[in-house]
């Protein structure tokens, strides 16, 4: 198995194992995608698969200036724009489905606390709406009854991705945000039937896996899990057996593929190891991977297919260079986040920038 190989994902094809990994870019203003998106993805098209930017499913799920949003009219007309880019260039496309949860201010929400399992507040600063730092605020734990309401949003941004022409979704569940804070110890401490218990800590998600599976064929949704991951001041107690239930306990819905953000736990076990040995599906990984490294993760079968995050920033034709093992161009960090056109969607590819390397 190369990196370059073909792969069936689900009910889809795709022509490498090569993802480019969800990026938060913030330039989408007013959460409403624009042309510069569909430059920007158009641009990444010969990626196996793309996944998108994290999205909000609800105004309450935003945390961060410029995100795009998935959930109104103008959002999905946006959106539109972008999935016709892509598919135009022969690409494949999932919607990251996001709620911040905790991890955000209520300058987002007209002075309203943020909502989250458990009135904990992130160590840290977060972001304001007008684009300062600040320290978290201890965000209002959710009523047992509007958890429905939450997974009602994972739905109606599931539908909206669908409106908008997406391949699939891939929901949200790592990096410290709210499915992952009703999953993890350190931050949920509910006393209703959403915690205490590991099958109740999971009951969140699980709700949301049958949500969004109801508007799409299961294997065209995908799962993002960081097991051990300290992003967002996030803590498990016992990070083997959580993620090694949640894993088992998706077997069950027949997905396109669960998503694990690479990381060394304690014992020396990997996050990827703990989800290969309990699920039987398709597994990507991210998290520090350039050609060698990925395709040594493929050569050890610790995963199916390996997604790019940063290096995607900087070599939009990434699957290309690596098929002529030609250098990478680095990635600026300063434009990681907002602004416009610099460090977006001006990296050149090989061809541009090095004709005679691309002939
Ligand atoms: C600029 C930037 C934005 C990111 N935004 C997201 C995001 O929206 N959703 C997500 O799940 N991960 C996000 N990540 C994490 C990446 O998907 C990936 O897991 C991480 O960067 C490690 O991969 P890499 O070593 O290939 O960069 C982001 C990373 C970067 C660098």
């Amino acid at each position: 198995m190369k990196l370059l190989d073909p792969y069936r994902l689900g009910t889809l094809d795709l022509p490498n194992r090569v993802v480019m990994a969800p990026m938060t870019r913030n330039r989408a203003y007013d959460t409403i995608p624009n042309e510069l998106q569909a430059r920007y993805y158009r641009q990444r098209a010969t990626a196996g698969l793309i996944i998108t930017e994290a999205t909000q499913v609800d105004p309450m799920g935003q945390g961060y200036p410029n995100t795009p949003g998935i959930h109104t009219k103008a959002q999905v007309e946006g959106w539109r724009q972008v999935t016709r880019a892509v598919h135009e260039a022969q690409g494949r496309i999932f919607a990251q489905l996001w709620h911040v949860g905790r991890i955000s201010h209520p300058s987002f929400h007209d002075g309203a606390l943020p909502v989250a399992p458990s009135g904990i507040r992130p160590e840290g600063k977060g972001w304001t709406a007008d684009g300062r730092q600040e320290p978290f605020v201890t965000p209002r734990a959710l009523e047992t009854d509007e958890v429905a309401g939450v997974v009602e949003q994972f739905r109606h941004g599931a539908a909206c991705a669908r409106a908008a022409g997406f391949n699939g979704v891939e929901i949200h569940a790592a990096n410290g945000y709210l499915l992952d804070q009703f999953l993890e110890s350190s931050t949920n401490r509910r006393e209703d039937h959403y915690g205490g218990s590991l099958e109740n800590r999971a009951r969140l998600l699980v709700e949301v896996v049958e949500a969004v599976t109801d508007v799409w064929d299961s294997r065209r949704v995908g799962v993002r899990l960081s097991p051990g991951g300290t992003f967002n001041d996030m803590y498990d107690d016992d990070v083997r057996e959580t993620f090694g239930y949640v894993a088992r306990t998706l077997n069950e819905f027949d997905l396109a593929y669960l998503h694990v953000i690479e990381k060394e736990l304690a014992g020396g076990h990997k996050a990827s190891a703990l989800v290969r040995e309990a699920y039987e599906g398709t597994l990507i990984v991210a998290g520090g991977f350039d050609r060698e490294k990925g395709q040594a993760a493929l050569d050890a079968d610790r995963a199916d297919l390996v997604a790019y995050a940063r290096y995607f920033i900087s070599n939009p034709d990434l699957p290309a260079r690596f098929a002529l093992d030609a250098p990478l161009a680095d990635w600026d960090t300063d434009t990681f986040y907002g602004g416009g056109a610099e460090g977006y969607v001006d990296y050149p590819t090989l061809e541009e920038e090095r004709p005679s390397l691309a002939a």
